[in-house]
């Protein structure tokens, strides 16, 4: 089925002038880039969008890397548009990542990993809906 997913690209990345290679890895993998802007997280924005995680020992590294500069937001759309994000970035630990995967070639560790994405449709739904409004969606 044709989905949606979230996508950031980490400060990581948009430092190094990586958006574009990235961005590259995602057209040639079928996935369109329907909805994307460039935006500089508060601490208390990146601690709400990773909640989840809130109880990790990595947490508070996480939340400071991810408000340390800008990020790329951005929605992908396409077949399978989830998994094949997920493949397409490769393992969350660089070492453990295929060749040719974003995470591989660009990712400097395990925590700056250089992109995040939706692991599941409902997820998908919720990071859209943290970062976009409907009239930002342009289908
Ligand atoms: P992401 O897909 O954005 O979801 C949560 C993030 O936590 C993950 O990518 C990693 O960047 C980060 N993370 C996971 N494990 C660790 C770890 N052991 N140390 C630091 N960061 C981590």
């Amino acid at each position: 089925a044709i989905e949606r997913t979230l996508s950031i690209i980490k400060p990581d990345a948009t430092r190094r002038n990586l958006t574009g290679k990235i961005n590259a890895k995602f057209e040639d993998a079928g996935l369109r880039i329907v909805a994307q802007k460039r935006i500089h997280l508060s601490p208390a924005q990146a601690g709400q969008f990773y909640a989840v995680h809130k109880e990790r020992p990595f947490y508070g590294e996480l939340v400071e890397f991810m408000a340390s500069e800008p990020v790329v937001v951005q929605v992908l759309e396409g077949e399978n548009a989830i998994a094949k994000n997920r493949e397409v970035m490769g393992a969350t630990n660089p070492a453990n990542a295929d060749a040719g995967t974003i995470r591989k070639e660009f990712a400097l560790s395990v925590g700056e990993n250089s992109v995040h994405g939706s692991d599941a449709a409902e997820t998908a739904k919720e990071e859209i809906a943290f970062f976009f409004s409907g009239l930002e969606l342009v289908g």
